[in-house]
């Protein structure tokens, strides 16, 4: 899969910006604070239908704007999808699939496979255990449409139970009133989370194969990387149907419920979830030096893209931002010279010595200066 063009207008502090990519490698260049981030931040929104640094829609639309677009072209083998995207400050969000308008996010999300690597990759190793919940959320979204669904039914559930339990504990409302409620919610919340915890179990043993292997090509140790599923409902999948393991998570919630009314607030459910990671056989966020928890954070989003790949047949587009400067030249090297050699891949920097001496076939190289992108 690979990006063949780009318009921009309005978005961030790129008033109007149009390209044409390399199939191969692209580098964004430019001194800090002119506009690379915001980029890739643009090439990236279908991916996600949202950003990914996490920004609210209403931050990419230019200070002193109403509203910004984004258009793409994007090709999948011969395929060739347009993609167009619309925001207000109204909050509105327009999304357009070839010209036809979709309305929900889960009909944007994924149509474009990308992986980001930027300096935040590093916290899914050492960052708290939602880092890592964001990773495969959004790895598992990318190949599997049904996932979202469910994820985003489950935190409707999670939300109005909570909010249930907090009303009890407050004195707003009595026990007998929600008792009903919460039975309905936790039912609504098992259902969704059977389905949550399997895809969750599968790529991410999937994930464990490819990282491991990704953290052996790119270390010169040959450590073992491992990565266990930390399943946080606590109960057992008993094999069979996603209704036979609903009813064994919904025998858990109910269990649970009434320390949760205690303490006003869910104690269990797959918003708890975790993975561990592990180095050989000790664990990486409590243990791992800097280059260790790096070079598996890296490991774990080539698994990511290796995933893809297995799933869906298509190479995904990376994007690396500002991560070289962080590894050492060897390995800088070798990541480059690996992934550019099956994707379609981004660099941005502001030091042109990450990506000195390196002379991709058909590279394109970019200046980016106050919010314009001039190719050199
Ligand atoms: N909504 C917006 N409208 C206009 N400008 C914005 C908006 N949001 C961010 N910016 C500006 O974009 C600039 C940051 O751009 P970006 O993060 O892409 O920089 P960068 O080139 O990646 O820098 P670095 O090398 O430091 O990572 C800042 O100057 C910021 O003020
Ligand atoms: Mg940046």
């Amino acid at each position: 899969m690979r990006l063949l063009e780009a318009s921009l207008l309005d978005f961030r502090n790129l008033a109007e910006v149009q390209l044409s990519f390399s199939p191969g490698v692209n580098v964004l260049l430019g001194d800090n604070g002119h506009g690379k981030t915001n980029v890739l931040e643009a090439l990236n929104y279908p991916a996600l239908a949202r950003s990914f640094r996490g920004a609210r829609d209403e931050e990419l639309i230019r200070f002193g704007s109403e509203a910004c677009h984004l258009r793409l072209a994007i090709a999948e083998g011969e395929k060739i999808l347009d993609i167009e995207v619309g925001l207000d400050r109204g909050g509105r969000r327009r999304m357009r699939v070839d010209g036809d308008e979709v309305h929900r996010r889960v009909e944007l999300v994924g149509r474009l496979a990308t992986v980001v690597f930027d300096p935040q990759t590093v916290e899914l190793v050492r960052g708290g255990p939602e880092m890592r919940r964001r990773w495969f959320d959004q790895g598992i979204s990318s190949v599997d449409s049904e996932y979202l669904i469910h994820l985003q039914a489950a935190n409707r559930a999670l939300k109005q139970k909570a909010s249930l339990l907090r009303d009890v504990r407050r004195g707003f409302s009595s026990l007998g009133t929600v008792s009903r409620d919460l039975e309905t919610w936790n039912a609504e919340l098992a259902a969704h989370a059977a389905p949550l915890v399997r895809k969750r179990a599968d790529w991410l043993s999937r994930a464990a194969q490819a990282g491991r292997d990704s953290y052996m090509d790119l270390s010169d140790e040959k450590q073992e990387l491992q990565l266990v599923y930390k399943q946080g409902v606590g109960s057992e999948d008993p094999g069979g149907t996603d209704a036979d393991f609903s009813r064994e998570i919904l025998a858990v919630l109910d269990y649970i419920t009434s320390d949760e009314i205690r303490r006003g607030r869910c104690l269990s459910g797959p918003q708890t979830d975790d993975v561990d990671i592990i180095l050989d056989g000790v664990s990486l966020r409590t243990y791992g030096s800097r280059g260790e928890t790096r070079t598996a954070a890296i490991s774990l989003k080539l698994a990511q893209a290796e995933i893809v790949y297995g799933m869906r047949g298509v190479r995904p587009v990376l994007f690396f931002d500002d991560i070289f400067s962080e590894l050492d030249k060897d390995r800088s090297r070798k990541l480059q010279e690996r992934t550019a050699k099956d994707h379609q891949v981004f660099i941005a920097t502001a030091r042109a010595e990450d990506v000195a001496g390196w002379e991709p076939a058909g590279a394109s190289t970019w200046t980016v200066h106050e919010g314009v992108v001039t190719i050199r």
